[in-house]
């Protein structure tokens, strides 16, 4: 199973229905939306009342991916306004398992994101509840950085222990990614491609889409 996540973080704001239309057009999977309050990262971006817009847009799920503090207030209101995957940071959240049961219960898909140096092993105790791990290959907080090169080591590791453990849980990458090292990130086990830079800043982000989708889709990494 590979996925491809344009992240509109990279795209025009002013623009934002537009995006999400193009990339449907275009064959991507989900839309990746970033949130961010500021406090966890230093960046202010999207609240719930663009989710519920982008929502109207767009028949993509909505893969929505909260940096902020306290994700216990933030979920519901994603919940709410139509959010159909949900990850919070592990390094945010003090009650993960209440967190990630929150978006479960509510019959959404449910993922923790690990900092570049957070370890895998933060998640041994809920692992098998988990729809999905999100990777992150650059520090959050904004598009467009360099891909942090020992995450290649964590992908291979995680989707090793997931196979060897028998979880369903999928593997998603974030940062950095991009036409010339998807390819071997596929290789390394990732599934879900989130990408922003490669996408909305490619001259054709319809043909960077149907690029990335294929480099991925060529490796098989089972
Ligand atoms: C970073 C965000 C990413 C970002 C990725 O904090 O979580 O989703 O949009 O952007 P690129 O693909 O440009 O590294
Ligand atoms: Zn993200």
């Amino acid at each position: 199973m590979i996925m491809i996540a344009p992240s509109i973080l990279s795209a025009d704001f002013g623009k934002l229905a537009e995006a999400v239309r193009l990339v449907e057009a275009a064959g991507a999977d989900l839309v990746h939306v970033d949130i961010m309050d500021g406090h966890f990262v230093p960046n202010l971006t999207f609240g719930p009342r663009l989710v519920a817009a982008l929502k109207k847009e767009t028949a993509l799920p909505l893969d929505v991916h909260l940096m902020v503090d306290n994700p216990n207030a933030a979920i519901p209101w994603f919940l709410e306004a139509g959010a159909d995957w949900i990850s919070i940071h592990c390094e945010a959240s003090s009650h993960l398992h209440r967190d990630v049961s929150l978006i479960r219960d509510a019959g959404r898909k449910a993922g923790v994101a690990l900092n570049p140096a957070t370890p895998i092993h933060a998640l041994d105790e809920i692992l098998d509840g988990l729809d999905f791990v999100l990777v992150m290959c650059v520090n959050p907080g904004r598009g467009s950085q360099k891909f942090i090169e020992t995450s290649h080591r964590k992908i291979q590791r995680l989707r090793r222990h997931l196979k060897d453990q028998n979880l369903k849980a999928v593997v998603e990458i974030d940062g950095g990614v991009n036409l010339q090292n998807i390819a071997i990130l596929a290789r390394d086990g990732a599934q879900i491609f989130v990408a922003g830079n490669a996408v909305f800043n490619h001259p054709d982000p319809r043909q960077a889409i149907s690029l990335l989708k294929e480099l991925a889709g060529r490796v098989d990494a089972s």
